[in-house]
């Protein structure tokens, strides 16, 4: 981010709540104004920013639009620069996740898995990309681990981050030098609100297999990405794996 007499400007897409919610609250108490984007949870995104607000009068913003929408992603990426006449970081958070066994997998589920893990980042980008020159700011695309080992039943989810964190090297290459592209790649942080219900047994044996025993957090996730906002200046193109050693 350059130095400037205005705040830096962070969009964040599905950061209403969980990892997303809390990127914006870690970027919001490092001196970020944030635009929080939502789709279905606009209550919490109001009652997020409201915080925010409290905290730093006029310091968040909200933005709803269905990532599935190419217009609307594109009119996304304007209404966030618009917001406070700049951007200098754009972290596509947003998620769909949910299992597509091989013997049932619909157009609609690809579509919808597509949309918001690897399309709408692309669209983000194409539509934000002249104003985080102009800042020499940073993309960070969140990914997912599953993308080196595979994740049974989740084909479509695990194409789509596999697609994100291609998308990732080639806009580092596209985008070089003036704005740098990263991916985090979390491992198990927060389990799923639904369609990925695990029993406790199966939970518990997830946590074994994570070398450092224990789910991460997710402000594990925010300090990640404030990483590779301040300190990771010498890095372009790379996936940073914070999954405890799964
Ligand atoms: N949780 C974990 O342990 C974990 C593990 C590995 C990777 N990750 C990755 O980390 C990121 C955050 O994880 P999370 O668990 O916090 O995510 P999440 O709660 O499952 O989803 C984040 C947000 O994505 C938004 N979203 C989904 N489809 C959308 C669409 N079509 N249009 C607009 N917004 C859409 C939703 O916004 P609304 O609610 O406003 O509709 C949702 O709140 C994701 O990229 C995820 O893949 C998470």
């Amino acid at each position: 981010m350059t130095e400037s007499d205005s705040q830096p400007v962070v969009l964040i897409t599905g950061a209403a709540v969980r990892l997303g919610a809390a990127c914006a609250r870690l970027l919001h108490d490092k001196g970020c104004n944030i635009v929080i984007h939502c789709n279905r949870s606009i209550t919490d995104a109001n009652s997020l920013a409201e915080t925010l607000n409290a905290q730093r009068n006029d310091s968040a913003r909200v933005l709803q639009a269905d990532l599935a929408d190419t217009q609307a992603v594109l009119q996304l990426g304007e209404d966030a620069i618009a917001a406070w006449g700049r951007l200098d970081v754009l972290v596509n958070n947003a998620s769909a996740f949910y299992p597509t066994p091989l013997e049932n997998i619909s157009d609609d589920q690809w579509d919808d898995l597509f949309a918001s893990n690897a399309k709408s980042p692309l669209l983000l980008a194409h539509a934000t990309a002249e104003a985080l020159k102009k800042q020499k700011g940073c993309i960070i695309n969140i990914s997912d681990t599953h993308t080196q080992q595979g994740l049974k039943n989740h084909a479509v989810y695990i194409m789509a981050k596999s697609a994100l964190e291609g998308l990732t090297r080639t806009l580092a290459r596209d985008l070089a030098p003036d704005i740098r592209v990263n991916a985090i790649a979390p491992g198990a942080i927060l389990w799923a609100d639904q369609g990925n219900d695990h029993s406790e047994a199966i939970k518990e044996k997830i946590i074994e297999e994570i070398s450092l025993k224990r789910m991460g957090t997710p402000e594990d996730i925010a300090q990640a990405v404030l990483f590779l906002v301040q300190q990771g200046t010498y890095m372009t193109g790379t996936v940073l794996h914070v999954d405890g050693g799964r």
